[in-house]
């Protein structure tokens, strides 16, 4: 009997001491037998030797099943020690891209051109003299060179300062009849609330026999385009003054905000003003040896069209990198 809590207490494992139950209370077990031998046994001995049979066994079925309880804990234990998890390893919030507003507000913007069968043409960033301003009909000295801020290099190259030069790279390369937008980054030494020295621009340009397009044809598309982008809004061109453009216009919109009416953001006037056009100068298209044609152009800027779309007051905000920006263009 020592023997067998012996036993019980040093069982390490569950299946050891399943051994052990079967080896005592199994139909061949210790008690089994023991309860048959009480058969031979006096009968007056048989109460008594049956009675402490009866006790031995319910005391070693106690421990043996409070071992069991222990060894159950044990292996509990066990596992979770070897199944734990690292939480930590895991990011908890869901992190979703967006694109950044005037990535948004460029592809609006070309979507409507390319639908009009526009082709999309790129220059390079580092300009020369003669593509930004030369051929653009803004020769040295020119004045209106000074309204633009330009990034030099020591070799006299620049960074382009508008997205124009693209027209006279087209130009250069395609014969008429162009049909072309560029859009791009432009760099001036600018920096303020409606201001930063990098910023994207949209360029139009359409050049066709002479005599096949005017400025009311210019009109009708920017009209159009305007009302795409802004929805039902006042169109008004106002003349205005560009080297590359005669006559040459300024298009405001009546202002979104307040309709008209008058309020900070449009200055009380209840206008915006949100391109520049006008028909290409003959002195451009002498300069990249263009004759017998006609055309226009424009040219926009992409981030005042981003901060009207989505009421942004401050143009540096859209380049600080604050995810809190991005996350309510998703
Ligand atoms: N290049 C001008 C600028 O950067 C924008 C512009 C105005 C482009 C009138 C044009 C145009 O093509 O016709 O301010």
């Amino acid at each position: 009997m020592q023997n067998f809590e012996a036993k019980i207490v040093k069982a390490s494992s569950l299946e050891e001491l399943e051994e052990i139950r079967i080896e005592l209370f199994g139909k061949k077990g210790y008690f089994a037998k023991e309860f048959e031998k009480l058969k031979n046994l006096p009968n007056e001995e048989k109460p008594k030797v049956a009675k402490e049979l009866n006790e031995a066994k319910n005391a070693l079925h106690i421990l043996l099943q409070s071992k069991k309880d222990d060894l159950l804990a044990q292996a509990i234990q066990q596992r979770l020690e070897e199944e734990r998890l690292d939480l930590s390893l895991f990011e908890p919030r869901e992190l979703k891209g967006a694109l950044h507003p005037v990535k948004q507000t460029l592809d609006t913007i070309i979507e409507y051109f390319v639908a009009l069968n526009y082709s999309i043409e790129t220059g390079p960033l580092v300009e020369d003299d003669f593509h930004n301003f030369e051929a653009l009909n803004l020769p040295k000295h020119h004045p209106a060179r000074d309204m633009q801020d330009t990034f030099y290099f020591e070799d006299g190259k620049l960074l382009r300062t508008h997205t124009s030069p693209v027209q006279i790279r087209t130009m250069q390369t395609q014969k008429p009849p162009i049909r072309m937008i560029s859009p791009g980054a432009v760099f001036r030494r600018d920096f303020d609330l409606t201001h930063t020295p990098m910023f994207h621009q949209v360029e139009g340009l359409v050049v066709e026999e002479k005599g096949k397009v005017s400025f009311a044809n210019l009109k009708f598309i920017l009209e159009d385009f305007l009302r795409y982008m802004f929805g039902e809004v006042d169109v008004r061109f106002r003349p205005s003054f560009f080297p590359f453009t005669e006559p040459s216009a300024e298009v405001d919109i009546s202002c979104i905000f307040c309709e008209g009416k008058g309020c900070r953001v449009c200055s009380h006037t209840g206008w915006l003003e949100v391109l520049g056009c006008g028909l290409v100068d003959p002195n451009v298209f002498a300069a990249v040896g263009y004759k017998n044609v006609s055309g226009y152009a424009f040219g926009l800027g992409v981030e005042r069209f981003a901060m009207l779309l989505h009421r942004i007051g401050d143009l540096r905000s859209l380049f600080e990198g604050d995810l809190r920006l991005l996350e309510q263009f998703r």
